[in-house]
């Protein structure tokens, strides 16, 4: 009704109020009620909006802290094995008793020893660069050696320490595999004879050793299915690295029976890790031994850090271990 009389209003003035808009009505009376009422909405949104933002800022930040805080502390409730890459080898020579007996001595969850075979088809816990080192021949080959040759070599050796013989295999897994979670056996393929039986013999000295916490890994994949031939009953693994020659990374699901895969600590992120967990395979990563490294492995949440210096990742373990329990981070189970 009250349109309709205005617009009836209008239609008897046409030139004067045809300009204003219609619906406007009598100018004198109504012209400050909307700008009043487009005012008060302004202020009323205004209000919501700064009322809101600051528990929305909050939550945002929180969850950012949260995650962080995840990224910093989450490994806490599933640490990674401690592997001491040839024992504690920054401490003695790599693969000798007493890197061995130190690496013990600081209750790391595993070693990986170095596994190469003598021409004679003794397995020794010596890898070719140290056998350069002990030889001062850049070209040594444990491989090109008999165990009496072997034998005959001593390893530079901290003082206390009186055993300077290279250990065999055999003698490694005696004095470790009892007092270590696990022991990675990494099989080095060389001449003269290869792969050619090296499952065989491995696998005959850990029956021997009565070892059941060893776990054999290898570049070679025609040695690691060997192995995975051979029994059912040790936990194998591949390795995932970068070609030296091709520059190109192996690929990262290729064994089915491997358990674990030991990954090279410059391929791995959180993603990688998702994909190989997704597959029930254990990541270990390998060889760790720079503080950074160390941080990202435990934010990766890996299963198993491979380092040559253990103290130290124990040591960074313990620090962030107790800044995440100051900072209010609460451990599940
Ligand atoms: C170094 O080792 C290689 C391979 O074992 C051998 O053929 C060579 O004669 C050695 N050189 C010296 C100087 O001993
Ligand atoms: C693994 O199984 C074989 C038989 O297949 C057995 O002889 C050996 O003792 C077992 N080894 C371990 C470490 O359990």
């Amino acid at each position: 009704m009250a349109i309709s009389g205005r617009i009836g209003a209008a239609r008897r003035q046409p030139a004067a109020l045809l300009r204003r808009p219609i619906g406007h009505g009598d100018p004198r009376r109504h012209r400050r009620l909307p700008r009043f009422r487009l005012s008060l909405g302004i202020i009323i949104i205004s209000l919501v909006f700064i009322a809101l933002l600051p528990p929305i800022f909050f939550h945002f930040r929180l969850r950012r802290i949260h995650k962080l805080q995840l990224r910093k502390c989450g490994w806490l409730n599933d640490p990674p094995l401690v592997c001491a890459h040839g024992g504690d080898s920054t401490n003695a020579f790599p693969n000798s008793m007493a890197a061995y007996g130190l690496a013990l001595r600081s209750k790391v969850d595993c070693i990986e020893i170095d596994v190469s075979r003598s021409n004679d088809g003794v397995l020794f816990a010596l890898h070719d660069r140290d056998l350069q080192r002990i030889t001062g021949n850049a070209t040594s080959k444990v491989g090109k050696y008999s165990m009496k040759e072997i034998s005959e070599l001593d390893v530079p050796h901290p003082q206390e320490f009186n055993d300077k013989k290279i250990p065999t295999i055999e003698d490694a897994l005696k004095l470790i595999s009892g007092s270590v979670r696990h022991v990675i056996l990494d099989a080095k393929v060389g001449p003269p004879s290869y792969e050619k039986g090296l499952a065989n013999d491995i696998l005959s000295v850990v029956e021997r050793a009565r070892c059941k916490n060893c776990i054999i890994w290898a570049k070679s994949d025609t040695l690691a299915r060997d192995v995975i031939k051979l029994s059912s009953n040790i936990t194998v693994g591949y390795i995932v690295m970068i070609d030296p020659n091709t520059g190109v990374r192996s690929n990262l699901l290729r064994m089915k029976g491997a358990g674990v895969v030991g990954v090279y600590h410059l391929l791995i992120d959180e993603t990688l890790v998702r994909i190989l967990h997704r597959r029930k395979k254990k990541v270990f990563a390998w060889t760790v031994d720079d503080i950074d490294s160390m941080h990202k492995m435990l934010s990766d949440k890996v299963d198993a850090v491979v380092t040559s210096n253990p103290s130290l990742l124990h040591k960074i373990m313990y620090d962030i271990r107790t800044e995440c329990l100051e900072e209010g981070f609460s451990l599940q189970g």
